[in-house]
């Protein structure tokens, strides 16, 4: 009998079954407690990336796993054709915490995008303006058909034709804006941190300035919080900072503490756009996952994790900063809150595997930029030897390197 253990039989089962879509690290999880993971064999990992934002409270927060089987005890579905009380309290608490009027569920961040494209286009279609949206460079707002209009040219390639009318224009660039922004505009739509882009925060003043000149010319102003929302930069809501409002808000990620849920948030008038029929879904807020949502939210406002992940990020980037004298290859330290990159002048792929080895799980997006993405309710100690191993594990590389 061949003698197998957990992790070879998943790996092997995942390589013959699924999709080769992914480039997993060769690794099973199997159970998770805060900011810890454990994998088949026993093995125990920091986790710094928290399931790539999702997991804002760590993993199986206790809140979040009541409610979860208090109403899988209940009822776990029943779909939009009916009220249910989870979705109910929800909307009132996500629409209060958010400063938006109205709300719609969804099923992940991708979906949330493509509602909002949708309803900014619905939105258009009621005045003489044109439907055209425009992005900016180094965005990602998912992988449909219209989310992925809105990315760089080389990215759509393989899947053209996309959706027509999608433009990019350069990072937070005021001028290009300025004569971008014309009557053939629906919706300018931007994440105000950019994730997979490799931690680009958009600067404040380009944000107002974005917001006076979509008021101006009347353009609707979509923003994309799902990678930087839920209190991970500081704020509930990223725009917060700004002093801003947008007209259409998208969230998914920590949302759901781990179930996925996804959602477009949007100002009354803009909301009754869209009239019954026009948009919709089967699975988007059930009882389950508007449950799970509502505890995880619950828990973020009351133990004030947007002030944590605040403080904790000042801290922290303090730490690399001064590190990052004696690290020739630190290129640049970006973030705001607990969503860190730090640019490498090298790829930081190998770098992240040996990190792995050592207990602690990052990830490389962008190519070179190491990015920390940490449960906000994360001890502090944690995260300071996550970021120990990183810097003794950059050391070494940097050794490798000269020699
Ligand atoms: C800013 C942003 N928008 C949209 C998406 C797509 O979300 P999902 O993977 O849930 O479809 C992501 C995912 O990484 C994201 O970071």
């Amino acid at each position: 009998m061949i003698d197998m253990t957990e992790r070879d039989r998943s790996q092997q089962l995942l390589e013959r079954h699924h999709f080769p879509m992914y480039r997993r690290y060769p690794i099973t999880l199997v159970s998770g407690e805060g900011s810890r993971l454990r994998d088949a064999e026993g093995r125990e990992y920091l986790d710094v990336l928290g399931g790539i934002a999702v997991n804002a409270l760590g993993h199986s927060h206790p809140a979040v796993v009541k409610a979860i089987v208090d109403q899988a005890r209940s009822l776990i579905h029943v779909t939009n054709l009916y009220h249910f009380p989870s979705q109910a309290r929800l909307a009132e608490r996500l629409t209060a915490a958010t400063g938006m009027d109205r709300v719609f569920f969804t099923n992940s961040g991708t979906e949330a995008v493509e509602g909002a494209l949708k309803l900014a286009r619905r939105h258009a279609s009621r005045s003489e303006r044109g439907m055209g949206i425009l992005s900016f460079e180094g965005c990602f707002h998912g992988r449909s058909m219209g989310a992925m209009s809105t990315h760089a040219p080389e990215q759509r390639q393989a899947f053209m034709p996309l959706v027509p009318e999608f433009q990019q224009l350069p990072f937070a660039d005021i001028d290009a804006l300025d004569a971008a922004l014309n009557d053939s505009v629906a919706a300018v739509i931007l994440e105000p941190v950019q994730g997979e882009g490799g931690i680009r925060v958009v600067p404040d003043e380009f944000l107002r300035a974005l917001r006076r000149l979509c008021d101006e010319r009347g353009v609707l102003l979509i923003l994309d919080e799902i990678q930087c929302g839920m209190g991970r930069t500081g704020k509930l809501c990223a725009f917060e900072h700004a002093g801003i409002r947008p007209d259409i808000l998208v969230l998914a990620k920590a949302l759901g503490g781990g179930v996925p849920i996804g959602a477009v948030l949007a100002r009354e008038e803009v909301a009754r756009a869209f009239e019954p029929g026009d948009h919709g879904t089967t699975f988007g807020g059930n009882p389950l996952a508007c449950a799970a949502a509502d505890a995880a939210l619950k828990v973020i406002q009351e133990e004030e994790l947007p002030a944590r992940a605040a403080a904790l990020g000042v801290r922290t980037m303090a730490r690399i900063r001064e590190a990052a004298a004696e690290h020739p290859s630190i290129r640049e330290l970006r973030g705001r809150g607990l969503m860190l990159g730090v640019e490498l002048s090298f790829p930081g792929k190998a770098l992240v595997e040996e990190m792995m080895n050592r207990g602690v799980l990052a990830n490389c997006t962008a190519e070179t930029v190491i990015r920390f993405l940490p449960a906000l309710n994360i001890p502090e100690e944690d995260l300071d030897r996550a970021v120990d191993v990183f810097l003794e594990t950059l050391a070494e590389a940097e050794r490798e390197g000269d020699e």
